[in-house]
């Protein structure tokens, strides 16, 4: 029978039944997790043996949170710094295989699997040649670092009829799941506008992470992270701080937006803007990094809204990120714990504006007004405007979206984030660096993914 910690019983929302219940004015459900049942126990040949690529913050977490779904086995890890490929073996085991060059791992024919969590510069190499080895990938978000390696990937996928998904967990969310439900039921009547951001206010939040007192070029293989970028000597804080540099990582923009894209693209389901405009500038960290602090975006969608994101890195208060949907009918927000809904009831009358004007028209105007609208006394059930679901205590998104990955990986079943819907929020997002650069607005075709 397979282990399962109440952590992962939680996950699994299996002691979870929905609920609904009154708080004040708002109506409260408890969202349940996906799966109403306890996990299957998994068949030894049915496990599914992963390695990482890339041992850093996200890649560790990601490597965790798959080792929680049952039956999966982690054999290997490469990375480029050797206190990172030591702490895998502390909390893996010394027979984990370590290294690295990952084209070791890809060598090795009993990986199923790999987790890409590399910066952003390596993201399409390492998928095209661990596709092209027959693995399956889960690799970070943002799946480009420039727009040429779109098409690429999703060749590359194709061709090898791999599994990949996109480590933007939110897109396999209990609660973007309800507020997709709950936008195409109508919810909020006809969406008009998207407002989205993703605010922070402390150092690590502005990427300054912390550079370990043993970087050297003897723990460090610089010429292996620096790959394609351009060849400068060694420099700690390119490689422990890489986001604040275009040759490695893609700003604001491919670290933070993308994940709003991915959320908006996944609740409206569509694929993405025609038109892109962004500003910004660098405001508050000016420690030699070449991309901007604060950024906003508007973008026009065809379907008929526009949406607006913003990220600042001082913002003064806590760090938060949020959206807004705004409807005929009310509005939709998300949260980190659910998603609430307000409606105002539309009026039914037009109303009158009667009181500038002479007497005597005033009198003929509100006579014919109250024969054509009958005054009406409301009674009867107070009407509840507000309603909020909310996902259960300690629920993870992560889970949900590593779970879905290892589930493809045994189904053979797409994936929803595959590498199309990577590229078009991707590519979404960096129209606002394109903007940004450029100084005007950039077209973007979400059939064609490509920038006119
Ligand atoms: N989904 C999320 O919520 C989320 C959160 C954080 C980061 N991320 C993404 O995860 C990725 C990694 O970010 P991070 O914060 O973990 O960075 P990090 O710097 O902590 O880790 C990156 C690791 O990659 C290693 N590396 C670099 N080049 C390599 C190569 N050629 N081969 C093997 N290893 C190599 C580095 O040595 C480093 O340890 C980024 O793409 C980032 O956008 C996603």
């Amino acid at each position: 029978m397979a282990k399962l910690d109440r952590r992962g019983f939680l996950k699994r929302g299996s002691i979870v039944t929905a609920s609904t219940f009154l708080s004040g004015s708002t109506k409260l459900h408890l969202l349940a997790a996906a799966e109403g049942e306890p996990p299957k126990p998994i068949a030894a040949n049915d496990n599914i043996q992963i390695a990482l690529i890339g041992a850093g913050g996200q890649g560790q977490h990601d490597t965790r949170v798959a080792l929680e779904v049952p039956g999966v086995k982690v054999l290997a890890v490469a990375d480029c710094y050797n206190g990172c490929l030591d702490h895998c073996k502390e909390m893996w085991g010394s027979d984990l295989m370590a290294c690295r060059d990952y084209q070791e791992i890809l060598a090795r024919k009993d990986v199923d699997a790999v987790i890409i969590g590399t910066p952003d510069h390596w993201h399409m190499q390492v998928c095209l040649d661990a596709m092209n080895a027959g693995k399956d990938v889960y690799c970070e978000k943002p799946m480009i670092h420039v727009y040429s390696d779109g098409p690429k990937i999703i060749e590359v996928a194709r061709k090898n009829n791999r599994i990949i998904q996109i480590g933007s967990q939110r897109v396999s969310s209990i609660i973007y799941k309800k507020a997709k439900e709950l936008l195409a039921a109508g919810s909020i009547g006809q969406l008009n506008m998207v407002t989205a951001w993703y605010d922070r206010n402390s150092a690590m939040g502005a990427w300054e992470y912390t550079v370990p007192p043993d970087a050297s070029p003897e723990t460090c293989d610089w010429p292996r992270f620096v790959g394609t970028a351009p060849k400068i000597p060694f420099n700690a804080e390119h490689f422990f701080q890489w986001r604040k540099w275009k040759a490695y990582g893609s700003g604001v923009a491919g670290d933070l937006f993308v994940h709003l894209f991915s959320g908006v693209h996944f609740v409206t389901d569509v694929h993405g803007p025609t038109r892109a405009m962004a500003t910004g500038g660098l405001r508050f960290w000016k420690d030699g990094r070449d991309v901007p602090d604060v950024m906003l975006g508007l973008y026009d969608y065809p379907q008929g809204f526009n949406l607006s994101v913003r990220t600042n890195f001082v913002d003064g208060g806590s760090e938060s990120e949020g959206f807004v949907f705004t409807g005929s009918e009310g509005t939709m927000t998300i949260g980190n714990d659910g998603v609430s809904l307000t409606r105002v009831p539309r009026e039914k009358e037009p109303g009158i504006r009667y009181q500038l004007f002479a007497e005597a028209i005033q009198k003929r105007m509100l006579a014919e007004y109250k024969e054509k609208y009958t005054p009406t006394h409301p009674g009867g059930e107070t009407l509840v405007g507000d309603e909020k679901f909310v996902a259960p205590h300690g629920y993870s998104d992560s889970y949900d979206h590593m779970k879905t990955f290892i589930d493809a990986v045994r189904s053979r079943q797409p994936v929803v984030e595959d590498a199309v819907f990577g590229f078009r929020a991707a590519g979404t997002a960096l129209l606002s660096n394109v903007s940004y650069e450029r100084g005007t607005a950039v077209g973007w075709d979400p059939e064609g993914m490509r920038l006119l």
